[in-house]
């Protein structure tokens, strides 16, 4: 396999856009950040005419597969008649018609372009209404880049006497932020009984992702939900849950709708649209009133453009109409699971594959199950995973750098088997 083409193309780009990528993340990609011809259904093919079947799927997005005809043609039609009106339209009042079908309790919605825009007017929003300053967060969970939520997403935990202090994971964030973030470990509801105790009076909300999306897609015990709820409403502190990951992909109404717990606040974004970028907050009406009242402000001039819309709009119809989809994407994701569990086994290798049919975590370890991110942080060989992902590249398999794997409705038999023994090689090289 080449990568030519590729490799000048990135030449030319770090010459004008810093690390020669749009998003840093992308910057680890081996052998260099690769640029894309053409992306559809379970396929992307690069420019160096490589055909590789992706998990990454837009990390999450496309559950549906690249380019999905449906959603295509919608945008299509719809983008004739203007795309930025900067204004309302019916289709969006149909939009949130079909997404209060879709979540399991009575909401209302606003609606933006990018998960970390959403998270920044739920808490925002959590401040304004309980008139405190704080709030909590968890270790290992990522709620993207703005400065007062990158604290803590994949710290360096490797000294046992590190703490939970905040820890900023960028230059340039603004100091006082770490004075607004409170740091706990997750999926241990006696640290946060013992925290909404003593600082409850200044903590705002706590922020989780229900399904720990960002390090190792870990389930949260059983209990510990419901545990969280409870001390929210004891302490006068909100629930947001950050669904921006698991929202439309776990199941229809999203991680809330299995574990069948109410947070006050939840966030969307990734799975909305099939690949068009949306974000929305869906909050209890008497929080998100603050909006009407104008207490609150939240903007943005490409909110509800109508591609987003569109596309929106034409994926939750499908699933709404469809209501096997997520029990089949789940199922298709366990044949995978079970495939690459097998491959690895031949060869004799430690793997613990985590989370759900429809996205999964595999890491090299000889733990047989990881509970919070230091457990991930530390027992993880990620070495060996940047090795792995590079030879399932060369055998035809596009991972994501962090080890989660997302599935599509676009994955057929064929690109699970060939994924199995593109795993049986890639096992066997390293
Ligand atoms: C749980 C969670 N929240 C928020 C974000 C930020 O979303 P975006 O990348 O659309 O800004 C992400 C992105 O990965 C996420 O996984």
């Amino acid at each position: 396999m080449k990568f030519d083409k590729s490799k000048k193309l990135y030449e030319e780009a770090k010459k004008m856009v810093p690390g020669g990528v749009s998003s840093s993340i992308r910057q680890s990609e081996w052998p260099v950040p690769l640029f894309f011809k053409s992306a559809k259904g379970s396929k992307m093919t690069d420019v160096d005419g490589n055909q590789f079947i992706d998990y990454v799927m837009g990390m999450g997005p496309n559950i549906f597969g690249h380019s999905p005809d449906f959603i295509t043609n919608s945008v299509y039609k719809d983008m004739q008649d203007g795309f930025c009106l900067t204004g309302q339209s019916e289709k969006e009042n149909e939009l949130s018609e079909f997404v209060e079908r879709t979540l399991p309790f009575k909401r209302k919605f606003r609606y933006a372009s990018s998960g970390t825009e959403i998270v920044q007017i739920a808490l925002r929003l959590a401040r304004s209404y309980t008139n405190k300053n704080k709030f909590l967060k968890f270790e290992g969970h990522y709620h993207g880049w703005m400065d007062s939520v990158l604290y803590n997403s994949h710290p360096d935990v490797s000294s046992e006497e590190t703490l939970f202090d905040p820890i900023a994971e960028s230059g340039g964030i603004a100091k006082g932020t770490a004075d607004e973030v409170v740091i706990a470990p997750w999926n241990d509801a006696e640290a946060i009984e013992k925290i909404l105790k003593d600082q409850h009076k200044d903590i705002s909300a706590i922020i989780t992702e229900p399904i720990l999306w960002n390090s190792n897609v870990i389930l949260p015990n059983s209990g510990y939900l419901e545990k969280l709820r409870e001390l929210c409403d004891e302490y006068d502190v909100l629930l947001i849950f950050d669904e921006v990951g698991t929202g439309f992909r776990v199941a229809l109404g999203g991680a809330q709708e299995i574990y069948c717990v109410e947070p006050d606040l939840s966030t969307y974004a990734k799975s909305m649209a099939g690949g068009f970028p949306i974000a929305m907050l869906a909050g209890k009406p008497e929080i998100m009133d603050y909006m009407s009242s104008g207490e609150v402000v939240h903007g943005g001039s490409f909110n509800t453009n109508v591609m987003s819309v569109s596309a929106a709009h034409a994926t939750l119809d499908y699933l709404l109409n469809n209501k096997n989809f997520f029990k089949s994407l789940n199922k298709n994701g366990e044949i995978l699971i079970n495939g690459l569990e097998e491959a690895a086994k031949k060869q004799n290798i430690d793997v613990l594959i985590q989370g759900l049919g429809s996205v999964f975590y595999l890491s090299f370890t000889n733990l047989d199950s990881i509970k919070n991110y230091r457990d991930h942080a530390n027992n993880v060989d990620q070495e060996k995973y940047r090795e792995f992902s590079k030879l399932m590249l060369l055998n035809g398999v596009r991972l994501s750098q962090n080890g989660r794997w997302h599935m599509s409705s676009s994955h057929d038999v064929n690109d699970i088997e060939n994924t199995i023994r593109a795993a049986e090689l890639s096992f066997a090289e390293l």
